[in-house]
């Protein structure tokens, strides 16, 4: 029997690759790069949602054709996808139909290969750098932030590896969302390191920063092609070349690039931006206690307020915040301050803010206990989405975790179900996707967890519901307008997170 540290399962097929001990894959990369001569070639680091689909607006470039290869690890986590891509399986599910458009055109065009093999930078004019950065967190039961540290190790090791490799004129392009400082005190510093090591100049290679915007969802490749983009470099030439390079596969014209003075800028308004969401969003919190607490519709209060044009932004309260960017993005701008910067004081606010959203849900299941008012143990439950975002199968972080954690500790039987995912990796779990055949089963509570279209608008479904024997609807993400709650009313018990008393 091989032991799971050699296999690779793909969430999305449930087929498992053998991870080979050999991590030679030089000849496939020759192979590859002879069909595509006097191509630039661009390589990817990190094949999960960012850099995939990176690799694809790459592929599809609007004015040069590329040859791109992205590189992953050869590791049960990432295998798969490396394989999936040389297969003809995108490998991540999204619902913008501009992903499978762009990746079976760069399969016509035969222009990306997927590899292990680190040897795949020593043949690139640009690497991006698109690899996680975690923050470990340590929470308690409840969800509430004991601890959080930032790990650099891994990032360090894949910014070795490319100095390894890299040719010595190479344009790296930094997209990790980075605390503040690591590009020009980690990036630049490593591969001046490495290229000296390896007797190569280092006054030819370009550094720059430039981070994602992406959006995975219904427009998650125009989120990065049609969209403005931030970048910087670690010198004047290094900031031209990730111009240059933007302008290739961004559509400038309409979406013009913001250039700023130095790396740390640009590192600091990615999670300037991210923090100033999460902020957002935990400031909302507060206000959908109270809201509740007054008997207030927030939802009506936040519409009313949208209307004024310098408040379109205000936040609406629900489930909880997820994903892999706002749980993590304002921890590591504190950390970056203390720790890059020699600050003795963190980002008091910022930090706060992760606080009272890690806490979310484990309110929002407080809030379920006080209204169904019976005891939760034994009671059948269906949680209708797990992914952190609407019509996104991203499972990283999503506050459906700790509620789903709850409800298990009370005692309850849980169905799932999310039409976008097939495995929820985190809890190793399968997710049905038949919602029809789902819906036919008797549960004593329904709770929309996650605000996908299929429980949005969707008079099929409220039908559905409505067929049912009567029991209690939960709808944590304010899915429902004030029509459909009156209408499911009528058969059921139905409550909404920050709607006070309906
Ligand atoms: N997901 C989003 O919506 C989003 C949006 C904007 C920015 N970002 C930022 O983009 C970055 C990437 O995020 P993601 O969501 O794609 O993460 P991810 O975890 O989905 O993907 C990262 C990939 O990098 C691979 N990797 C790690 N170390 C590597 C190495 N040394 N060599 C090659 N591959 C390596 C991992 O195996 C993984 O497949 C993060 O900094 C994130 O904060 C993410």
């Amino acid at each position: 029997m091989i032991s799971a540290e050699y296999i690779s399962r793909s969430p999305i097929t449930d087929k498992k690759y053998f991870i080979p001990e050999n991590f030679d894959d030089k000849k496939n990369i020759e192979r590859f790069l002879l069909q595509h001569p006097g191509k630039k070639v661009v390589v990817v680091q990190g094949l999960g949602f960012v850099g995939s689909v990176m690799s694809l607006v790459v592929a599809n470039a609007l004015t040069e054709e590329y040859a791109v290869i992205g590189v992953d690890l050869p590791k049960p986590p990432s295998y798969w996808k490396i394989c999936s891509i040389n297969e003809g399986i995108f490998p991540v599910l999204a619902s913008d139909p501009k992903i499978s458009l762009y990746y079976e055109n760069a399969r016509k065009k035969n222009n990306l290969y997927a590899t292990f093999d680190p040897e795949a930078y020593a043949r690139a004019d640009v690497i991006i750098i698109d690899i996680n950065l975690d923050v470990k967190k340590t929470n308690s039961e409840t969800g509430e932030l004991k601890d959080f540290d930032v790990d650099l190790t891994p990032f360090r090791k894949a910014v070795e590896t490319i100095g390894e490799y890299c040719r010595p004129d190479a344009l790296i392009l930094v997209e990790t969302t980075v605390p503040p400082g690591t590009t020009q005190k980690i990036v630049k510093p490593i591969i001046e390191e490495y290229l000296q090591k390896r007797g190569l100049p280092v006054d030819q290679i370009k550094i720059g920063h430039s981070y994602e915007r992406v959006m995975p969802g219904p427009k998650y490749i125009d989120s990065i092609q049609n969209f403005y983009r931030v970048y910087s470099g670690v010198n004047e030439k290094s900031a031209d070349a990730v111009e240059a390079f933007l302008r290739t596969i961004i559509k400038t014209d309409e979406y013009p690039l913001t250039r700023l003075g130095n790396t740390q800028a640009t590192e600091m308004a990615k999670v300037l931006e991210n923090s100033y969401r999460a902020m957002n969003i935990a400031f909302m919190v507060e206000w959908s206690r109270f809201a509740e607490e007054a008997g207030v519709d927030i939802y009506e209060v936040v519409n009313a307020i949208r209307m004024r044009p310098t408040h379109k932004n205000i936040m609406l309260p629900g489930l909880g915040v997820g994903g892999y960017c706002l749980t993590k993005d304002p921890l590591l701008a504190s950390w970056a301050r203390k720790n890059l910067f020699g600050s003795s004081e963190p980002l008091w606010q910022s930090e706060k803010g992760v606080r009272i959203n890690d806490q979310m849900p484990y309110f929002a299941f407080r809030y379920l206990q006080s209204q169904y008012q019976h005891p939760l143990q034994g009671k059948k439950l269906i949680l209708l989405g797990v992914s952190y975002l609407n019509d996104v199968g991203d499972t990283r972080y999503t506050p459906v975790e700790l509620f789903y954690d709850q409800l298990r500790l009370h005692g309850c039987a849980i169905s799932l179900h999310d039409p976008h995912v097939k495995y929820w990796e985190e809890k190793d779990l399968w997710i049905q996707q038949n919602l029809e055949q789902l819906l036919n089963e008797e549960y004593d509570i329904i709770c929309i967890t996650t605000g996908h279209k299929e429980y949005r608008n969707n008079p099929d479904f409220i039908q559905q519901l409505l067929n049912r024997n009567s029991c209690f609807i939960y709808d944590t993400i304010g899915v429902f307008t004030n029509e459909e709650i009156k209408l499911l009313q009528q058969k059921h018990t139905v409550k909404v997170l920050g709607r006070g008393d309906l």
